[in-house]
């Protein structure tokens, strides 16, 4: 994808998938997050990175939004360059919960959180990064996920603020976990941690930079630098085919065909692994909380370039 002619092809397809949905109006921006209430519907922006560091790009892809639950594959990466996939799995699970994003995920027995996509599973994640104060962890994830992004990337205080006013689900779910000895950091200070996380500013561009960066064995393909392990870029994309889509994995696998992970400010990334990253921005939502046009436009770019791993 990175000689003339497939630039013009790829460069067209993207421009013709966005001026062809842009006049779509279903979905619903989310309003649990007051602030997330005050997006654009009307932005879209759809972006795809090749493993060449070279970008495409459509709509409002340099609008700036926050990365919420993209963020938790990026996250997870890094918790498993630093405990590794066996100790990881002693504190998370690996295996889709077929239920929403906020449910509440206690294994029986162990009382894990399903897997480090869901909230439950994503608060459990960050927490495991090693830090010696919150303050320290959230400072190490915002380094992590610049280095994903290939740029310094900024936490928006106002979407914190909003974010910290509502977030008693996050806590409850962070008080359980805590309750059950799968979560061992102060259930208060965990989800803080997390509602900073969510609340990084990143645009389209960046997303599929960070999907490029997993595709591409965790090396960055703009920067060059080698984010995570290859086997964590590996670990991770697995966990992001089974449940990165949350209550909708398993038609979003058969339909795109690609490991993805959407949020609820309308972003989304997705990776085909050696080949590129793509991703989009939208902000209103389905009923599972991902991008009404984020969705369609990967349904119908992986028909058009045969982007389905299968
Ligand atoms: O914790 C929350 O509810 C938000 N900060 C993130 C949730 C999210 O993005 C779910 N994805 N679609």
């Amino acid at each position: 994808m990175t000689d003339p002619v497939a630039f013009d092809v790829v460069s067209e397809g993207l421009a013709e998938v966005h001026r062809r949905l842009l006049p779509v109006t279903d979905g619903e921006v989310a309003s649990y997050i007051p602030q997330l209430a005050l997006a654009d519907p009307d932005d879209f922006g759809i972006a795809l990175v090749s493993m060449g560091g070279h970008r495409y790009e459509a709509g409002s892809s340099r609008t700036e939004f926050t990365i919420q639950s993209v963020s938790k594959p990026f996250v997870h990466a890094l918790a498993l360059a630093e405990l590794g996939l066996d100790e990881m799995s002693r504190w998370v699970g690996n295996e889709p919960s077929g239920d929403a994003f906020n449910a509440i995920s206690l294994e029986h027995g162990t009382g894990r959180p399903a897997n480090p996509m869901i909230n439950a599973g994503a608060i459990a994640t960050t927490n495991l990064v090693p830090a010696d104060s919150p303050a320290e962890r959230s400072a190490r994830i915002l380094d992590a996920l610049s280095a994903f992004a290939g740029r310094r990337l900024a936490v928006d205080e106002e979407v914190y603020r909003s974010e910290a006013a509502t977030g008693d689900r996050n806590r409850a779910l962070a008080y359980l976990m805590h309750a059950a000895g799968s979560l061992r950091t102060d259930p208060v200070e965990a989800a803080e941690v997390y509602f900073r996380q969510c609340s990084v500013l990143v645009n389209t561009v960046d997303l599929a930079v960070m999907g490029a960066t997993l595709a591409n064995g965790g090396v960055n393909p703009v920067t060059r630098e080698q984010v995570v392990p290859e086997q964590v870029a590996v670990e991770v994309l697995s966990v992001m085919a089974t449940c990165g889509m949350y209550d909708a994995a398993g038609d979003w696998l058969v339909r795109v065909g690609l490991p993805a992970k959407s949020g609820v400010s309308g972003g989304l990334t997705a990776a085909s692994p050696a080949r590129f990253g793509i991703a989009c921005y939208s902000p209103p939502l389905d009923r599972t909380g991902s991008s009404v046009r984020g969705v369609v436009a990967l349904r119908e770019l992986s028909r058009r370039f045969g982007m389905h791993l299968m």
